[in-house]
């Protein structure tokens, strides 16, 4: 039913070993990975600390020859969203609870030059972006609460991806439709078949030893999906 959809394995380098964070980047690349996904969290929005422009920068310029895919965890969000285009963000997402004015801040993004997008937290009703679905480059949606990597997965998310998978497909839109939090080869199958078509894993990949071979695996499993 969806052998024509293109899926992307979006690595988070959240997961990844900081100390060696430009080979760790360079190495999910060489093994195949579409984008890098990049988790920036502000302490406040979530209840944790990870990294901004700088480092998203750092990267740029180290060479990264698949898009950067920014999900901003922060709030407010216009100023990062211009700050992380400067840096060279190829996709920026961001929570829409996290912007007062989320068709502003969506058009800021677009604006810089970037695609765009809005991301769901698992309790968070698809009907809050459903007017602004034809402006999303990305759909994200988070299958566990936003903040930590290492988390289950949710299970009622597969109906929300679902839903969102019709709601594109009905339109007749290209939005992409990621999924964010505790995907792993046992699942990602899953994910797919809902409608899922690009797949953030972070402790899946990072954490294990051969990059190539994991990617590989994922692969195999969403062969005839
Ligand atoms: C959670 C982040 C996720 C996380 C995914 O706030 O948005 O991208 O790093 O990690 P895993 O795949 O380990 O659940
Ligand atoms: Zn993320």
């Amino acid at each position: 039913m969806q052998a024509s959809r293109d899926f992307y394995i979006a690595p988070s380098i959240l997961s990844a070993d900081f100390v060696r964070l430009g080979e760790e980047v360079d190495a999910v690349v060489a093994a195949g990975a579409d984008m890098i996904h990049f988790d920036v969290m502000d302490n406040h929005y979530v209840p944790n600390l990870s990294f901004g422009p700088m480092v998203c920068e750092a990267l740029k310029r180290h060479g990264v020859p698949v898009p950067l895919d920014v999900h901003l965890m922060v709030e407010p969000v216009d100023d990062l969203i211009t700050r992380f285009a400067a840096a060279g963000a190829d996709y920026i997402t961001f929570h829409p609870e996290a912007s007062r004015h989320v068709d502003r801040s969506l058009a800021l993004a677009k604006a810089a030059g970037c695609k765009a997008g809005l991301v769901l937290n698992p309790a968070t009703p698809l009907s809050l972006i459903e007017p602004v679905l034809p402006e999303l480059d990305m759909l994200l949606l988070m299958s566990v609460n936003p903040g930590f990597g290492g988390q289950a997965f949710i299970p009622y998310v597969l109906d929300k991806v679902r839903q969102a998978r019709r709601l594109i497909d009905e339109r007749g839109l290209q939005t992409r439709l990621e999924v964010d939090g505790g995907i792993k080869l046992d699942n990602i199958r899953a994910v797919a078949e809902a409608g899922g078509d690009t797949f953030v894993m972070g402790s899946a990949i990072f954490g294990m030893p051969d990059y190539k071979k994991t990617l590989k695996d994922i692969r195999d499993v969403l062969a005839d999906v």
